[in-house]
């Protein structure tokens, strides 16, 4: 988007120092940032360091500025606002319809999108009126963060730990490009995503991969997450983009340790998504000791042998009642085209080819897709429908699958389309 009018609150919360590196994220993008902290917020984050990181003036208060009609003027023509850290205490006025800070009355006058990241102690979280509150204001449209599992302030660890600032940042660029793009509509949903590349040992020191950022995977994982959906990401190497909030995370090293997880893990999923980058060979044997190298002499020849096809697999698991018979199951695939055919001619023949439900084709190749932060595309769908996924970023990618996911799970609701 173009320079975006973009409100940062700031509830008193010790997770405000975070917020600092949201506020740059937005003003290094180019947009028009405002800061509206808490009156205490200001005991962990003072006005100056706000005002310095903006480039704005900073005011807690309705009365500060009446001139210009500050609680009425930047809420309106707000193009969004975070809310970072969301205290239980800030989403209790929100919900109330209180304005007794610049912060509330400018929520009471914005229209567009408004993401909350909660953070606070995990009883606080868990208490019925909090619980009820997010509701809410997610019945009222707003998106409410799951929060971390992690480490609290001091030495207690729970859920309601605030997510990383790049995390928030992504969804915040996110409803920028797309106000609807994150729907609490995979409530229940259970999901398993695997992503990364897998790494094929050779002998304890070397291993034959690729160059799969994992992003892509990730970012599903993130927004699938956020719309509600019980996440197991699987993840092979990635580029560290970062675990997602609110997501169950389990790491492997090769093709058949992720087959492993994969099945196991598909028992009890109701959409599993393939977007991992799976060796299709590995060595056949691994040394027990570092390959040495030989004096002077040619190195030796490693011998491959062919790895399971996982996603295939699941089809078949799925066919013969192993995982449930009603889950969606998604593939992805990397193509070029040549003489043969476009990428397009080569995504619908891998699609039948592996008998998934929903194949996203990617172009790659010459910087496309692998490690980068846009993508584009094609979703495939087994009845014939094709979706165009136009050219963005790998999180808006993820929110146009997941779009035709809900659509497909039992439990999912069609999201309004933009
Ligand atoms: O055949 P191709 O490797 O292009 O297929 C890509 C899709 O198949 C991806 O969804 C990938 O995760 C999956 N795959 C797999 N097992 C393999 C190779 C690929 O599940 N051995």
């Amino acid at each position: 988007m173009t320079r975006a009018h973009v409100i940062i609150g700031v509830g008193g919360g010790i997770a405000a120092y975070k917020v600092c590196s949201v506020i740059r994220h937005y003003t290094e993008a180019g947009h028009d940032v405002r800061v509206m902290p808490t009156r205490a917020a200001l005991n962990f984050v003072g006005r100056a360091t706000f005002e310095a990181l903006s480039g704005n003036p900073v005011s807690t208060e309705v009365f500060d500025d009446v001139d210009e009609v500050a609680h009425v003027a930047l809420g309106r023509q707000a193009d969004l606002v975070i809310i970072a850290p969301a205290t239980a205490d800030l989403m209790a006025r929100a919900v109330a319809g209180r304005a007794d800070d610049l912060l509330t009355a400018s929520l009471l006058t914005a229209r567009c999108p408004v993401l909350f990241v909660p953070a606070m102690h995990t009883e606080m979280w868990e208490h019925p009126a909090t619980v009820a509150n997010v509701e809410t204001l997610r019945g009222r449209g707003a998106v409410v963060m799951t929060p971390a599992s992690g480490r609290l302030t001091g030495s207690d660890t729970g859920a309601g730990r605030m997510p990383e600032p790049s995390e928030i940042a992504a969804l915040g660029d996110l409803l920028l490009d797309r106000a609807d793009a994150l729907p609490y509509d995979l409530d229940g949903v259970r999901m398993v995503i695997s992503a990364g590349g897998t790494r094929e040992a050779l002998d304890p020191v070397r291993y034959l991969g690729n160059h799969s950022s994992g992003k892509q995977g990730y970012a599903l994982a993130r927004a699938a997450a956020q719309r509600g959906a019980a996440v197991t990401l699987v993840s092979g190497a990635t580029s560290d983009p970062g675990d997602p909030a609110a997501v169950t995370v389990v790491t492997v090293d090769s093709a058949r340790e992720l087959q492993e997880q994969m099945s196991l893990l598909a028992r009890e999923a109701d959409v599993v998504i393939m977007s991992a980058a799976v060796a299709d060979f590995r060595p056949v044997a691994v040394a027990d000791a570092k390959i040495k190298k030989t004096a002077g002499g040619e190195p030796a020849p490693i011998e491959l042998a062919t790895n399971p096809d996982i996603l295939a697999g699941l089809v078949t698991d799925r066919g013969e009642g192993r995982i449930p018979t009603e889950s969606v199951i998604v593939g992805f695939a990397a193509e070029t085209g040549d003489a043969d055919g476009g990428v397009l001619d080569h995504g619908r023949a891998k699609l039948r080819r592996k008998g998934c439900d929903l194949l996203v084709v990617n172009a790659v190749g010459e910087g496309k897709a692998f490690g980068t932060d846009d993508n584009t595309g094609w979703l495939l769908a087994s009845d014939g429908t094709e979706t165009v996924l136009p050219f963005g970023s790998k999180t808006l990618m993820a929110s146009r699958i997941l779009d035709v996911v809900a659509s497909l799970v039992p439990h999912g609701q069609v999201p309004s389309s933009t």
